[in-house]
């Protein structure tokens, strides 16, 4: 049998392999359709009979009248394959046809971008953001993705699919159901004290810290960021043109005396105080009265990141500042992405009532609203009691799993690493020696497969010891001791 058969017909070359995977209609469609489409076969223009084409390309009459139904079924072509086939005259809409990436322009100049664009642009220095993909230890921020109950998730939505919420546009607030859900979780969980109707639900913290970074800040104001701390906040404030002054992180916290002293007239401050990021300390109650102290009087906003609050494991949660707070100066934003998984971008913004409803607008002008059916499930999922109980199950997983990390860590590497806090979260930081450079330390890990971010990518002001991050709570105790064996001999 030969492989290949061609015809060449007024504006047409069609030339058929039987080789190829693509069936031989599907290949004799393509042609034609590419012909009109390229306007070598104009409007009207008549096709040959199916018996003669079939005759002529060598191929069964069959193949030639698939080909010729499915161009009519789309609208190229009209009439029937044995009295009379012709290019329609009024073609279906032009769909695109798949483009070449552009070759990488030499000699063309890089587009100008806002100042603001070039502020964000510097966190790409920074890694941010991090990796995507399955995690390898001991990248931090990731949950026990194994453990994410699939099978309980997907009886719920199977149920919601059934019996679906409302599938118009819904409030850009959130589900109804599932911000009354959130403010009773939260206000039982973390002594917050507010109604659904100052819950916002947004798409993961991210999203939150980029709405709140808009609307609380004009562009030029400061900002305090704690130092060393988080990329994430960082793009977002430097996005809404917000001056970062870094105020640093001590065992207590952030330093507020430290922040009154550079910029006491700033509009916000940016804390993770329940569990700071990166370095893992616990704000002390009295740095926290400090801060409202301070917002209180200067009319500044506190945007309180409470991450990976619920992780503790010694000792009680202090109450969140949300809680404490008696002037309406703070944001609280709360995510999924570590109770359950980053993928579901889920999160929520407990704001001030009298600034709810340009919350909710600005959410409406920004992407409407989250997604509304995952919205529906998570909220059956924490009404119907599952939440807690994942939580307080990964509670004892991450426990077992940092046991695992602290155990390996001062066994093999007690001489060059000393361990941070470790009483809260889901990453500890291990300190190294003091002038060692974390960065250099990073990079060696990295090439024996162990991923380690160093403290000071995570700096403005170049911290006084380095150390680096490890991410414990997406690991099983066996991969963690192992990559805590390769990391004893990368740095042996
Ligand atoms: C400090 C901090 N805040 C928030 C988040 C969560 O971000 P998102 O909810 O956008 O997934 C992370 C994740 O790593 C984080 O480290």
């Amino acid at each position: 049998m030969r492989a290949a058969r061609s015809a060449r017909l007024p504006g047409l070359f069609v030339e058929l392999n039987a080789g190829r995977k693509r069936p031989m209609f599907r290949q004799l469609y393509d042609s034609i359709r590419r012909a009109v489409l390229e306007g070598r076969l104009h409007a009207g223009a008549a096709l040959p009979p199916s018996r003669g084409l079939a005759a002529e390309l060598g191929v069964s009459r069959n193949t030639v009248t698939l080909a010729y139904d499915q161009l009519a079924a789309e609208g190229y072509l009209q009439g029937q394959p044995r009295s009379g086939v012709r290019v329609a005259t009024t073609l279906p809409t032009r769909p695109f046809t798949k483009a070449q990436p552009p070759s990488p322009a030499r000699g063309r100049r890089t587009p100008r971008v806002s100042t603001r664009g070039s502020a964000i642009s510097s966190l790409l220095e920074v890694g941010w953001p991090p990796p995507v993909g399955s995690p390898r230890p001991f990248r931090p921020g990731v949950p026990a993705l194994d453990l994410f109950p699939m099978r309980l998730w997907s009886r719920l939505v199977n149920r919601r699919l059934r019996q679906p919420p409302a599938m118009g546009y819904g409030d850009a607030a959130g589900y109804q159901p599932l911000r009354e859900a959130i403010a009773d979780y939260v206000g039982a969980a973390r002594g917050t004290r507010c109604s659904a109707e100052q819950i916002i639900v947004v798409n993961g913290s991210q999203q939150g810290l980029d709405l709140a970074a808009r609307i609380l800040l004009d562009p030029g104001d400061e900002v305090w960021m704690e130092d060393p701390g988080y990329p994430g906040a960082r793009a977002a404030l430097l996005a809404a043109g917000a001056r970062i002054v870094p105020v640093p992180v001590d065992g207590e916290g952030m330093r507020v005396e430290d922040g009154e002293r550079t910029a006491g007239s700033a509009r916000l401050a940016y804390v993770s105080p329940s569990h700071q990021f990166p370095v893992g300390v616990t704000m002390s109650a009295s740095r926290r009265l400090e801060l409202l102290r301070w917002a209180g009087q200067s009319g500044a906003w506190i945007l309180e990141d409470d991450y990976d609050s619920e992780f503790r494991y010694r000792t009680r949660p202090l109450a969140s500042f949300q809680g404490m707070d008696q002037d309406g100066r703070v944001v609280y934003i709360g995510t999924f992405s570590k109770t359950l998984a980053p993928a579901l971008r889920l999160g929520y913004l407990i704001v001030p009532e009298e600034v709810a409803p340009v919350f909710r607008v600005a959410r409406a002008a920004s992407d409407r609203h989250s997604p509304v059916l995952e919205q529906a499930v998570l909220a059956d999922f924490l009404a119907e009691g599952h939440f807690a109980r994942h939580v307080r199950r990964m509670r004892g997983v991450y426990a077992e799993r940092q046991d695992a990390l602290v155990g390996a860590v001062k066994s093999l590497l007690g001489g060059v690493m000393e361990i941070g806090p470790t009483g809260a979260g889901m990453h500890l930081t291990a300190w190294l020696e003091r002038g060692a450079d974390d960065g250099a330390v990073s990079a060696q890990l990295a090439a024996a497969g162990v991923e380690a971010p160093p403290i000071s990518r995570y700096a403005l002001v170049r911290p006084s010891r380095g150390g680096l991050l490890l991410g414990w709570a997406a690991y099983s105790p066996e991969a963690i001791r192992t990559s805590v064996e390769r990391m004893a001999r990368a740095l042996r």
